[in-house]
């Protein structure tokens, strides 16, 4: 049953689902909503715990560490409160590691993991932005994990790109490889959307994110135990990253998603795919495989747009940053048509911090008030 929760600081109100009904939703793999709060410094120890026993990621980077850090000077961009891949870089037989994080408290715990570890003498903390921060010296491996959905949504591609300019050598090598981003079209299923609320569980992340930005504004949402059979067309790829390679990504997409059954659809729903550079090291869709990655709902459609199996969504995303903004903007717009006809046009602005709150019918429906 859903209750209704009212913010006094900023006087609006949101859906949410109360804590003994989500960890039965939780326990019996039903859809979850929550807000994308993890694009801002919303970080505590129930987050950091839940990146540190995330098995599959943390296979997929220690598979990369272990086989490329011996004897290399490393930098780690956001080593969070458990420092976990500076300590496993020096562990692996790193020269020297050069840990950054932004948030004082994950800072502190950092400071105390690294110095009751046996590699005090081999990790330098430091306190700040990556962009803001200096090092004594060119490092051969950058490690990051600061991916979002979609993938540059947590600003990893302006903040690795300076540190390119400014902490690499110049044949350093990124960790992880390459992350892609997929993009299909979905359709909710109608009790997730007849109960639309967030986990009371992240009343206290969505909080810090309106805090963080000062006002509340359309948060980007994603969903955990994303049903498969919700996706009602072909996947293509929305952005793939080769961090080795080309760190300049194009700014605009254009493609097309063939609609494979009927179906009242509500938005496009992404998710990512994370690749190493390892020889027989493993990929990682978290789509598939459970993950602290949820995709991300985009809600362009809602409440619904009938289609037909046939119809053809040519979609365009201008992916721009604004002025003094690292975390960019993703505009999507085009057309669904059937048999060469036209059937609607749509525009949909997902925004790091959208300038109007509660803009359309979604976000009227999460945020009543
Ligand atoms: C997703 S957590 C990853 C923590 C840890 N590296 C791991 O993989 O388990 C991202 C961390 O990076 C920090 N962070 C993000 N961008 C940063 C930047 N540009 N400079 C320093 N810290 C950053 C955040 O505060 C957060 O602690």
């Amino acid at each position: 049953m859903l209750k209704l929760h009212k913010n006094n600081q900023f006087g609006y109100s949101v859906n949410i689902i109360p804590k003994e009904e989500s960890n039965y939703l939780l326990d019996h793999c039903k859809p979850v909503l929550y807000t994308s709060s993890g694009d801002f410094p919303t970080y505590d120890e129930e987050m950091y715990q839940t990146m540190t026993q995330d098995h599959h990621r943390n296979r997929l980077y220690k598979n990369e560490i272990k086989h490329q850090v011996k004897n290399k000077i490393v930098v780690d961009i956001g080593t969070g409160a458990h420092a976990n891949w500076a300590l496993y870089a020096a562990q692996c037989g790193a020269a020297r590691v050069y840990a950054i994080e932004l948030i004082e408290d994950a800072y502190l715990q950092a400071k105390t993991e690294i110095g009751n570890s046996r590699y005090a003498d081999r990790i330098i903390l430091l306190k700040g932005l990556s962009t803001e921060v200096d090092l004594p010296e060119k490092a051969d491996i950058c490690i990051s994990e600061i991916l979002g959905c979609p993938a540059s949504s947590e600003a990893v591609i302006a903040v690795l790109k300076d540190a390119q300019k400014r902490f690499l050598k110049s044949d350093a090598r990124f960790i992880i490889d390459r992350c892609v981003t997929q993009i299909a079209v979905c359709s909710l299923g109608e009790d997730f959307k007849n109960n639309l609320g967030i986990c009371e569980t992240d009343l206290k992340y969505l909080d810090r994110a309106f805090n963080f930005i000062g006002k509340p504004f359309d948060i980007r949402v994603v969903i955990g135990n994303f049903p498969s059979s919700w996706i009602v067309s072909s996947s293509v790829e929305m952005e793939n990253i080769n961090f080795n390679e080309d760190l300049s990504k194009s700014n605009s997409i254009s493609n097309s998603i063939l609609i494979n059954q009927d179906a009242k659809i509500d938005g496009f729903v992404c998710w990512i795919q994370l690749f190493g550079s390892v020889k027989h090291g493993q990929a990682l869709d978290t789509l598939k495989i459970p993950t602290n990655w949820l995709p991300v709902f985009i809600p362009v459609f809602y409440p619904g747009l009938d289609v037909k199996k046939g119809d053809v969504i040519k979609y365009n995303i201008d992916i721009f940053l604004k002025s003094g903004e690292i975390n960019p903007d993703y505009y999507f717009y085009g057309d669904v048509s059937r048999k060469g006809r036209l059937i609607t046009e749509f525009e949909f602005m997902s925004a790091y911090v959208s300038e109007q709150f509660r803009e359309n019918e979604f976000y009227k429906t999460l945020f009543p008030e």
